[in-house]
């Protein structure tokens, strides 16, 4: 059994408790529309999302995000940036404690596909050799700065490699408002939606879209509980950007 599929699987506890949780904002699986995940925990039909954050952890955003989000009970993942966890190190203890999955977006924001393999493992085993001395675990999904990435990438990476699907550009105009119409109006089922949690625009947004989504019956996943509640075991090297349910 892949690594993978072994934390997939140890995940479907914490399944069994999302759908607990789910249950008044979920009509479908009082209807009897739920179905049987992983290890056997019964999870609601969705939609599921899962929102991604980019570029942090950074101490003046990243504390009130992980607030709010905490305040709302749902968990994300932040694909950080090594230097950025220099002197972080307790907000990523926070993250994995707090249940918020953790991936890689290498040490320095280099983008992949202008590295050779020495420069590559520079910058991705090196963050991965961090992260696993602060968590405690050895596998991370990887996101490329930029989405830039080419077939060494993939053959190099040793991680499933998670892009998006819905990209309000945060780093654009810092406009809240903008940022949340664009999600609210192209999120649907199995969505990987891209923000960046080193802006207060973009804290800001997120939370008014865990809020807007919620009413609309949206769960809010880590990208590692969408594969589980999809059926799905990430490979790795392979490219994902969204993960739809099987209808579609
Ligand atoms: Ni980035």
């Amino acid at each position: 059994m892949s690594n993978w599929k072994k934390r997939l699987r140890a995940g479907a506890l914490a399944l069994a408790a999302l759908a607990l949780a789910a249950v008044p904002y979920c009509p479908q699986a009082q209807e009897g529309g739920e179905r049987q995940a992983l290890g056997g925990a019964k999870i609601p039909a969705g939609p599921y999302v899962a929102l991604t954050f980019d570029d942090g952890p950074k101490s003046a955003t990243t504390p009130v995000l992980l607030d709010g989000l905490a305040q709302r009970g749902v968990h994300a993942t932040f694909f950080v940036i090594g230097e950025n966890v220099e002197g972080n190190e307790l907000l990523l203890q926070r993250m994995e404690g707090e249940g918020h999955q953790i991936g890689l977006h290498t040490y320095h924001h280099k983008m992949l596909d202008q590295l050779n393999a020495a420069g590559f493992y520079e910058e991705v085993d090196s963050l991965r050799t961090t992260l696993t001395a602060l968590v405690g675990r050895e596998e991370f999904m990887l996101r490329p700065p930029y989405g830039m990435m080419n077939a060494a990438t993939q053959a190099r990476a040793a991680a499933p490699i998670v892009l998006w699907s819905v990209d309000p550009e945060d780093w654009s105009d810092r406009d809240t408002a903008r940022q949340v119409s664009v999600i609210l109006d192209n999120t649907q089922d199995g969505d990987i939606i891209l923000l960046h949690d080193i802006y207060p625009a973009s804290v800001d947004t997120a939370l008014q879209v865990v809020d807007a989504l919620m009413a609309r019956g949206f769960h809010f996943v880590t990208v590692e509980q969408l594969f589980a509640i999809r059926g799905k075991t990430p490979e790795n090297g392979e490219v994902y950007r969204r993960l739809p349910p099987p209808s579609e």
